[in-house]
């Protein structure tokens, strides 16, 4: 079993000094917890110091987004290049980056293969609209954002993939999935992704969670086989609850 992943995404919060202090503060929190991936995304500004506070631990950094080109002229952009330099994941296709930003699957699918190709490891977030789980169409959603943005990507980078399930009406509202139902969504994109990449006896790619985790109802979602961590926002800017969410995902024999 991989270890499970529990990543950070600070979104647009934290100056380079305040990102330090946060990051120290979770160094502290889960530096005692065994066998769990732990994963901060603070803002790019702040990507280098953060890796720099973190690299005596086994913390890794990861980027928020990237441009799918090595360089050019593409304003307020930021390069896999630059990201590769600096993080070893970055999340891809984030629902606020497809709402707020206009960001296409065709878009994700880009920057998924960049990342592969400067090694770095994409945390790619699908999730369906309260609209569209209300139509009751969110396994045709995943379906639709899974293969758009893994168009082309061979089995073997399936398996370093991570792909975070968060539904869009989850996020920063407080009203958390159902762990039943984000295992079966889980579930579903874990069994997809192994019959679109030839694993038949189960696909090794981690999925997550999120959508307002936090401390207290985490448990539910990691007693699940197919959720292998959370990707957790609101709660990451706060060291204890995260340190207390790391905790909770750290397996129970160790
Ligand atoms: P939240 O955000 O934990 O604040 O709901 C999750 C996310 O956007 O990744």
């Amino acid at each position: 079993m991989p270890n499970r992943l529990i990543a950070g995404n600070w979104k647009m919060h934290k100056t380079v000094a305040a990102a330090r202090e946060l990051a120290q503060a979770v160094m502290d929190a889960v530096a005692q917890v065994p066998d769990v991936d732990v994963i901060l995304a603070p803002p790019f500004t702040a990507l280098a110091a953060v890796g720099e506070v973190v690299r005596a631990s086994n913390i890794q950094v990861a980027a928020q987004d990237m441009h799918w080109a090595d360089q050019g002229a593409f304003t307020g952009a930021i390069s896999p290049v630059m990201v590769a330099e600096l993080a070893s994941f970055v999340i891809l296709g984030h629902s606020e980056r497809r709402t707020l930003f206009g960001e296409t699957d065709g878009e994700v699918n880009r920057k998924v293969h960049a990342a592969f190709a400067h090694g770095l490891v994409p945390i790619v977030c699908v999730g369906e609209s309260d609209a569209e789980r209300s139509a009751h169409q969110t396994d045709e959603v995943v379906t639709v954002q899974l293969g758009m943005a893994l168009d082309g990507i061979d089995r073997h980078e399936v398996a370093r993939l991570v792909v975070a399930y968060e539904p869009l009406w989850a996020i920063g509202t407080g009203r958390a999935c159902a762990p039943e139902e984000a295992a079966r969504v889980a579930g579903f994109i874990r069994a997809w992704l192994g019959r679109a990449f030839g694993y038949e006896d189960g696909v090794p790619t981690r999925v997550l969670y999120g959508g307002s985790v936090t401390p207290e109802n985490i448990a539910p979602y990691l007693a699940m086989d197919d959720v292998a961590g959370a990707l957790v926002g609101g709660a990451s800017l706060d060291a204890a609850a995260f340190g207390a969410i790391a905790r909770a995902a750290a397996p129970a024999t160790s």
